[in-house]
């Protein structure tokens, strides 16, 4: 398996002037800007989280580069009560405490390279993006193994990873993560048909910590 060319998608530097130019669209025109990869796949694993016996309203979830934090948002007015949002971007968490804020709800925000490791322990971890980042920044493979210990060690025991890539497809993700995870469900996420062929543009699966 062959590791993604770094870019600039992979620096603090990139997602601090990015959430610098959305903390001043959404304070001059109220948009909380891109949820990545649309809404329909927050919608779809929304729809398994709401459907799944393991997770409940008051289960401890946390969003690992929660950017704009809407997840988080659509989370909370969904009914979730125990919610985190961590990014290593102070801009990003700026903006997603605005955003929570003007529609008075109730989600903890904080700044924290994942990497360094995760301030607790929780039931489920989401991260829409986020893997895919830290795999394009320099020396990928040793920190995407970082992501992955750390996410494992900030795990519960029966604790769940909900990981959506556009990066990696399910048996890349799954030979990466395999080690420390065993993948328990497929979210399914919009098909196209090329040439006869189908393929998804982005994967979304669950892995169970093993
Ligand atoms: C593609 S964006 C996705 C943002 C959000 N999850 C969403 O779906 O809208 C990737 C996010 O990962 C964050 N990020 C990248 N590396 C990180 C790290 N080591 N620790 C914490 N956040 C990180 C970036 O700041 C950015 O907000």
């Amino acid at each position: 398996m062959e590791e993604l060319e770094s870019s600039e998608l992979g620096t603090l530097e990139y997602w601090e002037n990015r959430y610098k130019d959305e903390i001043h669209n959404f304070s001059n025109h109220g948009d909380p800007g891109e949820v990545w990869f649309g809404e329909d796949i927050v919608d779809r694993v929304i729809r398994w989280m709401n459907e799944s016996d393991i997770i409940e309203k008051n289960s401890k979830i946390v969003d690992i580069g929660c950017g704009n934090g809407m997840l988080l948002v659509e989370l909370a007015n969904e009914g979730y009560r125990n919610l985190i949002g961590l990014d290593y971007s102070e801009n990003a968490i700026d903006l997603a405490r605005k955003i929570a804020e003007k529609q008075n709800l109730s989600i903890e925000f904080m700044t924290c390279d994942v990497l360094k490791g995760l301030p607790d322990k929780y039931e489920v971890v989401h991260d829409k993006g986020t893997y895919d980042a830290i795999s394009l920044s320099e020396n990928p493979k040793e920190q995407r193994e970082k992501y992955i210990e750390t996410v494992h060690h900030s795990l519960d025991e029966m604790g769940v990873l909900i990981i959506t890539s556009c990066n990696w497809t399910q048996n890349e993700l799954e030979e990466q993560f395999n080690g420390k995870f065993q993948r328990t469900a497929t979210i399914p996420t919009p098909q196209f048909k090329f040439g006869g062929k189908i393929g998804s543009v982005v994967t979304c699966c669950v892995f169970q910590k093993k």
